[in-house]
């Protein structure tokens, strides 16, 4: 199924490039608004795998500092324009994980927390070991979580967003239980919200 909607996805953006360089600036224009609309699809298609397709981890040594740190580097325009303050406490971490997945559960948890923060704040990623365990933070001082609903938020399609997918919270858990960790939830509304992900580092 997943290549019976991507392969047709890919030609059609495909094509509406072909179009956009040989076309006249009006018909390029069209063929420029397709191919970002199938983008758009696309992502929200990836996000949905990420949640129902069968989960085969593909698990190699990862330092999670580093990891962290590439994230925060490509949300950092973002967060400038936002008025979002970053603050970095990183230990070296090595780890035994899924890279890919792992990554868009970083992503997933700064994209929530800037969402959570639209007057601006700061963003705060932590992680250390300690004993067998990894610990990896990511903090806000946003909106933050009604108590009665932090038991939804891991729900697939749980969103409070206008064009939310609410799948992002069902990817970190998901992925994080698949590597035997857990994902706890810390919040007080109107102060911040803090995720804080427990990882074994031996299993
Ligand atoms: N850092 C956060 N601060 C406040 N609310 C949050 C935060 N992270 C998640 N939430 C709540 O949990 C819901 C589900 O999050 P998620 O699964 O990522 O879906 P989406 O971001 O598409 O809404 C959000 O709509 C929001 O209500
Ligand atoms: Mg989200």
């Amino acid at each position: 199924l997943a290549h019976d909607i991507k392969n047709p996805l890919n030609s059609i953006s495909l094509m509406a490039q072909r179009i956009m360089r040989k076309g006249d600036t009006e018909t390029a224009d069209v063929a420029r608004k397709i191919r970002d609309e199938i983008a758009r699809i696309d992502q929200k298609f990836k996000e949905f795998l990420d949640i129902a397709a069968p989960l085969r981890l593909r698990k190699r040594n990862v330092r999670i500092d580093e990891l962290l740190r590439e994230v925060v580097e490509a949300f950092k325009p973002e967060c400038k324009s936002k008025s979002i303050k970053i603050e970095l406490d990183l230990k070296p971490v090595d780890a035994q994980i899924d890279y890919e997945k792992f990554r868009r559960v970083i992503e997933n948890l700064v994209k929530n927390a800037i969402e959570a923060m639209p007057n601006g704040g700061t963003l705060r990623l932590r992680c250390n070991t300690e004993g067998d365990h990894a610990f990896i933070e990511v903090e806000d001082t946003g909106i933050g979580i009604p108590k009665d609903s932090i038991e939804k938020i891991f729900k697939p399609f749980y969103t409070t967003k206008p064009s939310g997918t609410g799948l992002g919270l069902a990817q970190v858990e998901r992925t994080v239980v698949a590597h035997n960790g857990k994902v706890e939830v810390k919040s007080e509304p109107g102060k911040g919200t803090a995720f804080r992900i427990v990882l074994p580092l031996k299993n």
